[in-house]
């Protein structure tokens, strides 16, 4: 009898993270290296946030939460959609879980039996896939292309669908490529999904509030409200907050899908840190303020890598709308060899040898399900990517 699960067989471990470790390692031996690998904010929690969390512990609010989450939470989050997205949600239709990773495992946990199908569109973040895998689903991922910037097109998510399909996961801006969706664009896809009503969307807006210069952000259930019925809205505080340590995730949908969520919570977690969730209500209720400086720092940065990439040989970097990722191509440097003498022949080959002969962590798009592509994340200082920039265009100019 084997004493691990053959469910770990069907589990990649997180690209991300090991990338992020390689870079770790080679800094823990004196290397200079430049991290764009995490996918984190570089900024502090905004004080309000702390002082509200430092406030509920001298209450004494350090008790279990109701697994769902605090009411005044529930509340907070039913006022939110109300307010950002226009979506009108009783805080009974709401479920806060520890990270917005853990709301997405708790739907799928909820709903998957062997063979459903859930379509993700890619490249994608790289936990869908293995959360499907995890609770029993089959992930099929549909392919999109850099011409189209990296969005699923109708007639390729029409194509997808099977009699199995039960659900799509949309991710808007997204992690990795920052492409965010347009409402026409989204009015499309939903046009599609009317055609199947056994297809459910579980749509990712984790990056809500992280888009550049005109964009308006919109969510499927507010294009469309014949979909509100079957849509499960995710967000959280982790990268508009910079509260990714908080590990607070939140989500709205129908009361019978949120109902067997928390079912699924009660026997894993007991619901998300207490303390946190305090912070949590400030996050949403309180001044938003930062948002304007967090935006206008990373709208800087977005554009100077762009331009730095594009003037790099053998790199082509779409602008995407929002997150804090690019997603530039690498396919005319597959083929070439590095001053080490290794030749380049996928993307994988390219981050390695990037990383060993400048000291920049990026992170291989073919573990994000496309490439030849990097993912570059620039939630770091303007003067440290300046520099890494530096360092590809100098890497990719050695590449013969
Ligand atoms: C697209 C996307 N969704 C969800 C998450 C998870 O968020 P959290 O840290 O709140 O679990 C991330 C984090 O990287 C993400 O990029």
């Amino acid at each position: 009898m084997a004493f691990l699960a053959d469910a770990l067989s069907r589990v990649k471990p997180s690209a991300t993270i090991v990338m992020t470790q390689k870079a770790r390692d080679l800094k823990a031996q004196g290397r200079d290296v430049i991290s764009l690998s995490v996918g984190e904010p570089d900024f502090d929690t905004p004080d309000h946030i702390k002082e509200a969390a430092i406030a509920a512990i001298r209450r004494g609010e350090t008790k279990y939460p109701p697994v769902s989450g605090i009411p005044e939470l529930r509340q907070a989050i039913a006022k939110k959609f109300k307010r950002e997205n226009g979506l009108d949600y009783k805080p009974a239709q709401t479920i806060v879980s520890t990270g917005g990773k853990q709301v997405i495992y708790n739907a799928l946990l909820a709903t998957l039996n062997p063979g459903d199908e859930v379509l993700i569109p890619a490249p994608y973040w790289v936990s869908y896939p293995e959360m499907v895998g995890l609770c029993g689903g089959k992930a099929v991922m549909v392919p999109t292309r850099m011409e189209h910037d990296f969005k699923l097109q109708p007639e390729d998510l029409d194509r997808a669908i099977t009699p199995k399909t039960k659900w799509i996961i949309l991710n808007s801006p997204s992690n990795p490529s920052g492409a965010a969706y347009t409402e026409a664009e989204l009015r499309a896809i939903a046009e599609v999904l009317m055609k199947h009503p056994q297809v459910w969307v579980l749509t990712d807006d984790m990056y809500e509030h992280l888009t550049y210069g005109d964009f308006v952000f919109t969510t499927v259930a507010q294009v469309e409200p014949a979909l509100y019925e079957r849509t499960l809205t995710m967000n959280g505080v982790s990268k508009a907050y910079a509260m990714t340590g908080w590990r607070i995730g939140y989500a709205a949908g129908p009361e019978h899908l949120v109902k067997a969520m928390d079912f699924v919570q009660g026997q894993q977690t007991s619901g998300a840190a207490t303390i946190s969730q305090w912070a949590a209500v400030e996050a949403l209720n309180g001044p938003q303020d930062h948002l304007k400086v967090f935006r206008k720092a990373f709208e800087e940065r977005r554009d100077l890598v762009v331009s730095m990439l594009n003037q790099s040989r053998f790199l082509k970097c779409p602008m995407p709308e929002g997150a804090f990722y690019v997603y530039p191509s690498c396919a005319e440097a597959i083929g070439r060899t590095a001053p080490s003498g290794k030749r380049i022949d996928t993307d994988e080959d390219f981050v390695s040898e990037l990383l060993e002969t400048e000291g920049v962590a990026a992170v291989h798009g073919s573990a994000f399900g496309l490439g030849p592509n990097l993912r570059i994340s620039y939630a770091t200082s303007n003067a440290l990517l300046e520099e890494a920039c530096h360092r590809i265009q100098r890497f990719c100019g050695a590449l013969r």
